[in-house]
């Protein structure tokens, strides 16, 4: 195997998208299009991997980290420029450069790996890697000579109709001998219909010089999509979740309805979970066998166990134990861990909490910067008050407390073990174990006053 170096471009603005976002972070699944690029290209071994970025520079830079190093194109005059940007950095190197472009992110690992196999044992300077498609409209085309050779590129712009009817098309990916391509690419000129330095003309510069050029064909042109506007960013959705969904459902996952299904790229599932319609995980997400979620659920970057029943309701950040009753309709904000066996039920907001094992929140409550114990009901209605205008404080309800409807914990406060708050309280000290505290007018009852007040005698 030769050395292997890749050049994703991402500069361009995407003007088509329609957007102030630029296009190579829109999502799909809730991950930015290009990680999907710089996933699929991880396990083929590449040695150094150079993004080309342009508008919106910096939010690139910060989405993709230290994978790669970076280079901006300053100005956008097309895409054989966008690759010369890479010279200071890659020009020395011996091996195999694959340039993709970061709005093409549905194509495989296996595709990019047959493609560099495909290219190091043909030993070309450069291979394309073409597919055909029932509509090449937008896409370069790949022209052949009559001994089926590839001769060169033509941009759907410059294509004559002749040229057009040709269904054979560029996908933005090729394969290159790193020394060729840079020595090619000080060659390509703009005298096209875009005014643009265009990458493909390399292929026919190659050609001239009388090198080596193929062209790997991929079956499946669903991989192959390239994301200009929102539609192909729909297209491209649906093909990734199809993908993503029959994985998991080889893998013994119950996904009741998988069109109304959104399954992120990193989310792991194990076996005999079920998932109803409506629902989107996403993020590294976890969830252990036997935990069943839906109908419309959202869940993004939790730590699920087993055997849980989560029911309509919103999951960030957030750690879930074993066995344990989420909703239906209960919205748990990051940092929250629930423990194993709880019950945190409908219209309950858990924020930066910890809730312990055999817990419940039934109803109507809202929990925030609280460690809450073991064995503790929590009624309905229940608010810790952690927020003074200024600073948010923390409540502590030992294990086995019971806390009674309708109550304001006023925080920083602490509700000892085994303690008892009677419902309707507003309670500003710190409760002792087992005590009974109780902060309410007291009541009285006024014999034969109802119908006297209401004129009825
Ligand atoms: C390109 C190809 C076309 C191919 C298609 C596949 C060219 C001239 N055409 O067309 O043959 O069929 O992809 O999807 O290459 N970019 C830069 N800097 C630039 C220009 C573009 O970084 O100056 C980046 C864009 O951000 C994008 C990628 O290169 O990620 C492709 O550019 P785009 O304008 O989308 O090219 P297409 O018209 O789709
Ligand atoms: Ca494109």
């Amino acid at each position: 195997m030769k050395n292997r170096y890749a050049i994703v471009l991402a500069a361009g603005q995407g003007t088509r998208m329609k957007s102030k976002l630029y296009k190579v972070l829109h999502p799909i699944l809730g991950q930015p299009m290009i990680r999907y690029v710089n996933d699929a290209l991880k396990p083929t071994a590449i040695q150094s991997l150079v993004t080309i970025v342009g508008h919106g520079a910096e939010d690139v830079m910060a989405e993709i980290g230290d994978e790669s190093e970076f280079v901006v194109q300053e100005e956008q005059l097309g895409t054989a420029h966008a690759v010369l940007q890479a010279k200071e950095l890659l020009k020395d190197k011996q091996g195999t450069t694959i340039v993709v472009c970061g709005d093409t992110p549905l194509i495989t690992s296996e595709t990019f790996e047959n493609l560099f196999e495909y290219h190091e044992t043909a030993q070309a300077k450069a291979t394309i890697l073409t597919t055909k498609v029932d509509d090449p409209t937008g896409y370069g085309r790949v022209l052949r000579d009559e001994s089926l050779n590839v001769t060169r590129i033509v941009e759907h712009k410059d294509a004559t109709d002749d040229e057009k009817l040709v269904d054979e098309i560029n996908t933005g990916t090729y394969c290159f001998d790193n020394e060729a391509l840079f020595a090619a690419l000080e060659r390509v000129g703009n005298d096209n219909a875009q005014g643009e330095y265009y990458l493909p003309d390399v292929i026919e510069i190659l050609k001239a010089e009388g090198e080596k050029v193929a062209a790997f064909i991929t079956e499946d042109q669903s991989e192959t999509i390239g994301i200009n506007d929102r539609v192909a960013l729909a297209n491209a959705e649906k093909v990734m979740k199809r993908r993503l969904n029959e994985f998991h459902l080889r893998n013994g996952v119950t996904i009741v309805d998988p069109d109304a299904t959104y399954i992120g790229p990193h989310v792991t599932i194990e076996q005999d979970v079920t998932i109803e319609p409506g629902t989107m995980i996403t993020g590294d997400t976890t969830i252990g066998s036997g935990t069943h979620i839906g109908l419309n659920s959202e869940i993004d970057h939790c730590e699920i166990g087993k055997d849980n029943v989560i029911r309509q309701s919103v999951l960030k950040n957030s750690k879930i134990g074993n066995e344990t009753s989420i909703g239906p309709f209960t919205h748990i904000r990051p940092e929250t861990s629930v423990g194993d066996l709880a019950r945190i039920g409908n219209f309950v907001e858990l924020k930066k909490s910890e809730i312990g094992e055999d817990t419940s929140v039934s109803h109507l409550s809202y929990i925030g910067d609280a460690t809450l114990g073991k064995d503790i009901n929590v009624g309905c209605g229940t608010v810790t008050v952690n927020y003074d205008g200024i600073n948010k404080h923390q409540t502590i309800i030992e294990d086995g407390a019971f806390v009674g409807c309708n109550t304001n914990l006023i925080a920083p406060i602490t509700i000892g073990e085994g303690a008892l708050v009677a419902a309707g309280s507003t309670i500003s000290n710190d409760v002792e174990k087992d005590a009974l505290a109780i902060a309410r007018a007291r009541e009285s009852s006024k014999a034969g006053y109802a119908s006297k007040l209401l004129g009825k005698i």
